[in-house]
């Protein structure tokens, strides 16, 4: 009998041919915020994912703040991404790209010295690297509300260009710290208006991108990627299992190609010890497609995928380790290490050059 994760899924308008999905991961290779060359490379060797989840992608200059990181709100961009698409493409596979505000946690490097913006004044824990090294979060603009019709608008914008681009799909980035997570959670989000407070009003930003997404694209183009207890950059919550519930079945009446939450399974990176994991509790309630990822290696995902955990699996450093990751579990050959030296580095080394077994 097949192995589970070698049984196709339907995703809304597409059919991925198996279950071992490419985790979207930022490795800093573009060229002045446009993808070149070397990432439609990168790509195109990894087209036998079920589906690839493209990098975390800037909807906006004001969302961007990640050296090396590209954008998807320029001509120019939708141009360069052209070439990633039919690389992909080319080679068989199916591309969604990760629609990104990075929130408080850009900086005035990246924002011509302006502080960034985020739910509330509140600076996120920790550092983050500008252009010229490692600098503290700073306390970021608290928006107005009047301004966030501009910046969901921005996420339509940037779907619309995604689809012009050639990608399959867009995937929401609502996990990880960013800006729709940050919104989220109560330890960034001090609101007292609509988009604070109760946890209505804290996913009120979130489903105000997700419809404007939908209606800018296709619900059936749309997946959304939540990280309930990444407790990373200053963020937490006092409820998560009440919170990512409420979203899961807000999102419910979307329809969505799928649901992706990144919480892992085992220490390493989106592992938290100290919290129970929600994905468990979201499928229980979600009626969609479910994406799960973090830590699952081919046993501990084929169990997953039989016991119904989810529907799909995403694999991150394992997938930049491995083009062809899914042809190795199918042969039991062994997996590449990853070097996480060489994540955020430039050019091929450690990004286009991991061998494949022929
Ligand atoms: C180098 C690197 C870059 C990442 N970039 C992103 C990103 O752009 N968007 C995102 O949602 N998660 C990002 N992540 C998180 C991964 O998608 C994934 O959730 C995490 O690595 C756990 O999965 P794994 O154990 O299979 O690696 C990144 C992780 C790594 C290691």
């Amino acid at each position: 009998m097949t192995n589970v994760l070698f049984q196709p899924l339907r995703i809304g308008d597409i059919i991925a041919p198996n279950r071992v999905f490419m985790s979207p991961l930022t490795r800093g290779r573009s060229t002045d915020r446009v993808p070149n060359e070397l990432m439609a490379e990168y790509y195109g060797q990894r087209a036998s994912a079920g589906l690839i989840i493209a990098e975390a992608t800037a909807i906006s200059a004001e969302g961007y703040g990640w050296n090396g990181a590209p954008g998807i709100y320029s001509e120019a961009h939708v141009t360069s991404w052209k070439r990633v698409t039919e690389t992909v493409h080319a080679s068989g596979g199916r591309i969604f790209l990760q629609l990104w505000h990075m929130g408080r946690v850009s900086h005035p490097d990246f924002q011509n010295g302006k502080v960034p913006v985020g739910p509330s004044a509140i600076a996120a824990l920790g550092e983050t690297h500008t252009p010229v090294g490692k600098k503290p979060y700073v306390v970021p603009r608290a928006l107005d509300a009047s301004e966030i019709p501009r910046i969901v608008n921005d996420y339509a914008t940037a779907a619309g260009r995604a689809r012009d681009a050639g990608f399959d799909g867009v995937e929401v980035h609502g996990a990880n710290g960013y800006l729709i997570d940050q919104f989220l959670r109560n330890a960034s989000n001090r609101r007292t208006d609509q988009y604070g407070g109760s946890i209505e009003n804290r996913v009120r930003f979130l489903k105000e991108v997700v419809e404007a997404v939908c209606q800018a694209w296709s619900p059936q183009r749309t997946g959304l990627r939540l990280s309930p207890t990444m407790n990373e950059k200053g963020m937490a919550d006092s409820d998560p299992i009440g919170l990512f519930t409420y979203v899961a079945r807000t999102v419910n009446c979307f329809n969505l190609a799928y649901l992706h939450t990144a919480e892992s399974i085992r220490p390493g990176r989106l592992f938290n010890p100290t919290a129970p994991r929600v994905t468990p509790h979201i499928r229980e309630v979600y009626d969609g497609v479910l994406v799960t990822n973090g830590g699952y290696e081919f046993e501990s995902a084929t169990r997953a995928i039989e016991n119904k955990e989810a529907d799909a699996i995403a694999f991150g450093q394992s997938f930049l380790a491995n083009p062809d990751l899914p042809r190795r579990f199918l042969s039991g050959s062994g997996l590449n290490e990853p070097d996480p030296a060489l994540y955020y580095t430039t050019g091929p080394h450690g990004y286009s050059d991991y061998p494949r077994i022929d």
